[in-house]
């Protein structure tokens, strides 16, 4: 055990998105598709933590622990409920996110677009519509003035799980770890053209932009090397590279794959899984961070990391050995600009409330919030800027 030492200008957040925690978000697509008749979600999102109306009280927290970043999204379906018809009220909303932020001593860092879009575009064929990247760029360019406080503003959340999402079209969204369905190039395509006018819209205001790649730390077993390069360069390589360009690079990680030469395998049954199914692999962070970095030259922002779990001590341990091997790519010289964890709040797993990857809990009949000692752990880390190495 060794004490490490974070450079001051490192930035110490905690991160989540406008689905998972606001509640009643009826606009939706994601909230179409859990309430539909005969729905395959196992549970719908309802009023989530009512973040909606309590965000003041979860930046407070935040502000309190020691932590000074905040990420959250703005909800493309609240500001655009019909096709052109912007919303001054939602926008008004995230403009006393982000002045609430302000109050409280935090910075805010923003996401355009987290997993959900309007039910209207969906409807009209989603990310395959053939104006999706204007039509994104177009919501964009009605919420930038909102963001000149933001240092860094990502403008779409794990474009390469959206596309493997649409490649599944399962009905419901593969999240997990392991065999993840096929991308759809068109998808895949319009996302990268939605970020590119995106990226510009916000340089036009003087932002700083760039997107959040969720690499999956593909390994090969002997022999399977190039199986893992042909799947894994359209799940993560071709987005890295398409970040190419930008103000920087965010990434989340949270654990491994194996790939043999069968393809993508589960977790091995003696490893230790967390409450996702997803083997226990901390130094997922620092791998997809140095992956990353290398693919682009950019600075990089860990955009969310952390573990579904019950017990907050393991939530610790995890959070402590990511941040170790963190700090191990950064003496080789890598350049991290900040650690945002997932997540401030549990909230909805994109179909379940089950697995709680939140630094604080949340009662859901009265959503009183009751911070856990990991929230004190990683604020003390933050103020300190020194934490205790594994
Ligand atoms: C997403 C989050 C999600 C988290 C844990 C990322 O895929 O951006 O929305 O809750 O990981 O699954």
């Amino acid at each position: 055990m060794s004490t490490l030492t974070f450079p001051h200008s490192f930035l110490w957040g905690a991160a989540t998105a406008a689905h998972q925690i606001e509640g009643n978000n009826v606009g939706s697509d994601w909230w179409a598709r859990e309430t539909a008749p005969e729905s395959a979600v196992a549970e719908r999102s309802g009023d989530a933590a009512d973040s909606y109306h309590r965000y003041r009280e979860d930046i407070s927290l935040l502000a309190r622990s020691g932590l000074t970043h905040y990420r959250f999204s703005l909800e493309w379906s609240r500001i655009e409920p019909a096709p052109g018809m912007f919303s001054r009220a939602a926008i008004a909303h995230y403009g006393r996110v982000v002045e609430a932020c302000l109050d409280a001593g935090v910075v805010p860092i923003v996401t355009l677009h987290h997993f959900t879009v309007p039910q209207w575009f969906a409807a009209q064929g989603g990310w395959r519509h053939a104006q999706a990247p204007e039509l994104f760029e177009r919501f964009a360019a009605r919420v930038v003035h909102l963001l000149a406080p933001c240092p860094y503003v990502i403008t779409i959340n794990e474009p390469n799980i959206l596309a493997m999402m649409a490649g599944g079209e399962k009905g419901d969204a593969e999240l997990q770890a392991g065999a993840l369905p096929s991308p759809d190039e068109v998808v895949s395509n319009a996302l990268i053209g939605a970020h590119k006018r995106a990226v510009r819209v916000l340089r036009s205001a003087g932002l700083r932009a760039g997107w959040s790649v969720a690499p999956q730390q593909f390994f090969a077993d002997p022999g399977a090397e190039e199986v893992l390069a042909d799947y894994a360069y359209p799940r993560e390589g071709l987005f890295l590279e398409s970040s190419r360009g930008d103000d920087f690079v965010a990434v989340q990680a949270y654990t491994r794959t194996r790939i043999s030469l069968e393809g993508p395998q589960p977790a091995p049954s003696d490893a230790e899984v967390t409450l996702t199914g997803w083997e226990y692999y901390p130094p997922a962070i620092a791998e997809a961070a140095r992956q990353a970095y290398d693919l682009t030259g950019l600075p990089v922002l860990v955009s969310e990391n952390g573990i579904a779990t019950a017990d907050d001590e393991r939530r610790i341990d995890y959070t402590r050995a990511a941040l170790s091997a963190l700090h191990a790519e950064m003496a080789r010289g890598l350049p991290v600009i900040g650690y945002l964890h997932w997540s401030l709040l549990d909230n909805y797993e994109w179909g379940s409330y089950g697995p709680t990857f939140g630094l604080i809990a949340f009662d859901a009949e009265t959503f009183k919030r009751t911070p856990k000692a990991s929230l004190w752990w990683l604020g003390r880390v933050a103020r300190g800027g020194v934490m205790e190495s594994v």
